[in-house]
């Protein structure tokens, strides 16, 4: 996680620094810092502390108490070291003149400590980075490349880096591996960042740095070298995220605003596919020889991206009769999966740099696998790894808490079966025919669930002091209920749990008690009476039930549940796109009733690139 961001130009970079802080806090919050150099003066000047980005902000006037026109930032999620002004980033070498933002882990730091230590070269931080900061310098003959060059051969682990040395006054040297960095092009001026939106305002024009690649970042441009630190050029790329998306604009929170975004969200993701009664899928590389040979799907996802590959295997294995194995992705990793060249690995990322994810994928390929990617950042290295992407569209996702990202891949689930389904041939002409029509319906009736959502703003009410909330729920109901109870959780701190409605009698209905809150998700038809059997079983051991269902069944249920709320009919494939939204509508207003930090909940990040 943690965020990094260098500017180097004819501008003062402290305000411009702070202003990419502000757009990359949600990647870490826990310190903040810049380092600037001031050519008038010759010194590098370090400010940083503890505690969220404001308390930077105001410490440096809002940037303008620090002079100079080169500088990095860094806004921190801990590895090592709690949070506390003295680890936090940038680090410093010995005698001051190197400083270092670094997100992602240096594995191999207590070795390369011990042996600098020997050195005698003193550390005064508990944090892996000033490692590296010593470690340039100790290199350092005159050659900033050179030194980082050096570097870059000793240390293991992942990282992006931002270095700026007083000895080299006019230079960033940034580096990759493992962690996403991205360069953008300005006119005067260079910028590096942990996430485009940081440097939307200033530059649309951006280029991708590679594992084990490095640039040099002047006011004049940015030259690129491959890991044995050769020249290369690097391809611009055109982003066209519009700078408000990731503003935001009138509502009080991101989440908020995400939730509302997401009808537009999905008519970006699905309409532009959708064309004369057919899914169009541009660019699909993978043909249908190879389809044909695919023997197993594997999805691999952390969080809820995870919670999707669960649906997904509902969908998938509906629509295309093929075993779907889920895994969550620090799992796969280290469990032996029977992975080989019959299995599809479809990997699903929000960002695209989740480090279990991505080394996940590696290992599918490893293992012989093709990879196919679900993922909303563009050139992100799932992304850019993977045999195909598929993108998202969703716009930037600034809340910690997923909402128009999860959604949206839904969607994009649902669209990718209907297109291997049509080059396998299974599935009926009818049943093709109309889950296409309700994919286009699905904005709309969005629109009609959100419009409703006072009833949630009720409920949320109702219950926001409860200490312990189960969901429950059967197939696809089970598999959001999952989402739904993650996302309470995560940002509205109520502890909360997801069971499939028939294991509740193998051991946790013992927990249910007077009062206690059960979410019963009854979306599926077909197992509507089983539903409504475990809820009555709640309900005659005295818990309060919560029942999401169709409009179709919110009579029947009023009669038995606390509180209903009803979403319109869709088809069984497309309910769970629909049904998140009131779960994510509760979880947001119980979370606003509590007080909590909506945005950016304790202890999170929203790319987690450690493992
Ligand atoms: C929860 C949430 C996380 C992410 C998880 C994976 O609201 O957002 O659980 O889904 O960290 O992140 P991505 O999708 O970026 O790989």
């Amino acid at each position: 996680m943690c965020g990094i961001v260098g500017y180097v130009g004819s501008e003062q970079a402290a305000p411009i620094l702070l202003e990419g802080l502000s757009k990359l806090e949600y990647r870490g919050y826990d310190s903040a810092g810049v380092a600037v150099y001031d050519g008038e003066t010759g010194r590098l000047t370090v400010r940083k502390s503890k505690g969220r980005l404001k308390v930077l902000s105001d410490m440096l006037d809002g940037g303008a108490s620090v002079a100079g026109r080169i500088g990095v930032g860094h806004t921190r999620w801990a590895t090592h070291g709690a949070p506390s002004d003295v680890n936090s980033h940038p680090q410093l070498s010995r005698s001051g003149r190197i400083a270092v933002v670094h997100n992602g882990i240096i594995e191999n730091y207590a070795e390369l400590k011990a042996y600098l230590q020997e050195q005698g070269i003193p550390f005064t931080s508990e944090t892996d980075t000033e490692v590296v900061a010593q470690l340039i310098e100790h290199f350092y003959e005159g050659d900033l490349l050179q030194a980082v060059g050096r570097c870059l051969r000793r240390i293991e682990g992942a990282y992006a880096l931002g270095i700026v040395c007083a000895d080299a006054p006019d230079e960033i040297v940034a580096v990759r591996k493992d962690s996403p960095l991205i360069l953008g092009y300005g006119e005067g001026c260079s910028f590096l960042a942990s996430d485009v939106t940081a440097i939307l305002r200033h530059t649309r024009r951006v280029s991708y740095l590679d594992d084990g690649e490095a640039a040099v970042l002047t006011r004049d441009g940015i030259q690129c070298y491959n890991h044995l630190m050769q020249p290369i050029e690097k391809e611009i790329c055109h982003v066209d995220w519009e700078v408000d998306a990731a503003e935001k604009g009138g509502y009080e929170h991101f989440m908020f605003k995400e939730i509302m975004e997401q009808p537009e969200a999905l008519r970006r993701c699905v309409l532009p596919r959708i064309r004369n009664g057919e899914v169009v899928l541009e660019d699909f590389r993978l043909d249908g020889e190879y389809l044909r040979s695919v023997r197993k799907l594997y999805i691999i996802a952390c969080g809820s991206s995870y919670h999707v590959g669960m649906l997904g295997k509902y969908s998938l294995e509906r629509i295309l009769r093929l075993p779907v194995e889920v895994s969550l992705a620090s799992e796969f990793r280290y469990m032996d999966p029977i992975v080989d060249e019959g299995t599809l690995a479809i990997v699903i990322s929000q960002s695209g740099e989740t480090l279990d994810t991505l080394a996940a994928m590696r290992e599918a390929k490893r293992l012989g696998a093709k990879t196919l990617s679900i993922v909303n950042v563009v050139g992100s290295s799932i992304a850019r790894e993977s045999d195909q992407v598929i993108y998202t569209w969703a716009g930037p996702e600034i809340a910690v808490a997923t909402t128009k990202a999860f959604t949206t891949q839904l969607a994009v689930v649902t669209l990718l079966g209907l297109y291997l389904a049509r080059r396998l041939g299974t599935m009926e002409e009818t049943e093709y025919k109309s889950v296409l029509e309700e994919l286009l319906a699905l904005p709309e009736k969005m629109e009609a669930v959100l419009a409703n959502r006072d009833g949630l703003q009720y409920y949320a009410s109702q219950y926001f002091n409860h200490d312990s909330v189960f969901f429950i729920g059967r197939n696809i109901d089970y598999a959001m209920g999952m989402e739904g109870s993650l996302k309470l959780k995560e940002i509205s701190y109520i502890h909360s749990e997801a069971y499939a409605s028939g294991e509740l009698k193998h051991g946790t209905i013992s927990l249910i008690e007077d009062g206690t809150l059960v979410v019963a998700l009854c979306t599926y038809h077909k197992l509507f009476d089983k539903a409504m059997s475990n809820i009555v079983e709640v309900k005659a051991r005295g818990g309060d039930v919560l029942a999401l269902t169709t409009e179709g069944k919110r009579e029947e249920l009023g009669k038995t549940a606390n509180g209903v709320f009803a979403i319109p009919e869709a088809h069984p494939l497309l309910l769970p796109c629909l049904g998140t939204v009131p779960l994510q509508l509760f979880a947001y207003y119980v979370a606003l009733m509590r007080g909590c930090d909506i945005d950016k909940p304790r202890n999170l990040a929203k790319s987690v690139t450690v493992e």
